[in-house]
């Protein structure tokens, strides 16, 4: 089939999508299959053509140039959760197009599985206090929307971030619930937990660590789920088809994981084959290492 993409140039496709401010829902597939024919060859070239919108006016353009000084930035992410739209016309229907690719849903998705699982966890509590430890926890907003929808919470939360910046921002957005949680600026690889955990959750993090530090820490890990206790780290999929636009427009480079990377890392972290399995969220874009400790 001959699409639009076939019948103009790239250079002529993209200077019209420019001269009405950015894409209509109806140029989405066109524009996606223009990126995902740009070779490696013609990735600084494609990005000169889209330099209008790379900059952090728009969300990929946020990506793209890193004002944080690095990709999946807390500021990105809530971005994300807030579906932020940015008012200007020059950068409004980019946005809008970023919201639409599926990996950004699937990210919004990993958050409401984030949501019910605490609301399980704390329904199952007892009244009995149960702790959560969050590595990379960035804007912290999955337990911020536990919380707006919990009455009667038994949950303590440990948040541990590299970037003060986002401890500052989650910080300022809990003031209700500070007594719940208790922030650590450090490193994941570095830190060394002084409890045992309920239940351990790492969603956006572990895409950006090689295969033996992924493998260090599930191990590191692994040893502070409390017996009964659950461990959920998510990673991007090797299926995601959004994952060519971040590369080219976003210079967002993450290490994409299938279900059987995931199962071998735990095989190599010593954790028992029946503790183990992966859950996904509804896109599938996402996939979680699930370990249930016996
Ligand atoms: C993509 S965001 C994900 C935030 C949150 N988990 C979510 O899903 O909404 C990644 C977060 O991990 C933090 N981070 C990155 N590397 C880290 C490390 N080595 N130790 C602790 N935090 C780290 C970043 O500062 C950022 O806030």
């Amino acid at each position: 089939m001959t699409t639009i993409v076939d019948k103009c140039s790239p250079e002529a496709y993209i200077r019209e999508l420019f001269e009405k401010n950015g894409p209509d829902r109806d140029d989405f597939d066109d524009i996606m299959e223009l990126i995902d024919k740009v070779s490696a060859d013609d990735v600084e070239p494609f990005r000169e053509l889209m330099n209008g919108i790379l900059n952090p006016a728009t969300i990929i353009g946020f990506s793209f140039t890193k004002p944080f000084g690095y990709n999946g930035d807390f500021f990105i992410i809530e971005k994300i959760y807030q579906q932020y739209v940015n008012p200007d016309p020059r950068y409004r229907k980019w946005d809008e197009f970023f919201h639409r690719l599926p990996a950004a849903i699937a990210v919004i998705n990993r958050k409401k599985l984030a949501v019910d699982m605490l609301h399980k966890l704390n329904r199952n509590a007892g009244g009995e206090p149960r702790h959560v430890l969050i590595l990379g926890s960035g804007p912290v907003t999955e337990v911020f929307e536990y919380f707006t929808e919990t009455e009667g919470n038994n949950l303590y939360f440990d948040l541990i971030d590299l970037d003060q910046r986002a401890i500052d921002y989650a910080k300022s957005k809990h003031r209700a619930n500070l007594s719940y949680l208790n922030f650590q600026n450090k490193n994941v690889i570095r830190h060394v937990p002084d409890k045992k955990y309920d239940l351990l959750w790492s969603a956006g993090l572990f895409d950006y660590f090689k295969d033996k530090h992924f493998v260090f820490l599930l191990k590191r890990y692994y040893e502070f789920v409390a017996e009964g206790g659950e461990m959920v780290i998510g990673n991007f999929n090797v299926e995601n088809p959004s994952r060519k636009i971040m590369e080219v427009l976003g210079d967002w480079f993450l290490y994409h994981r299938s279900e059987e990377e995931l199962l071998g890392f735990a095989r190599q972290a010593d954790i028992p084959e029946d503790c183990t399995s992966v859950i996904r969220e509804p896109l599938g874009i996402n996939l979680f290492l699930y370990v249930a400790k016996k």
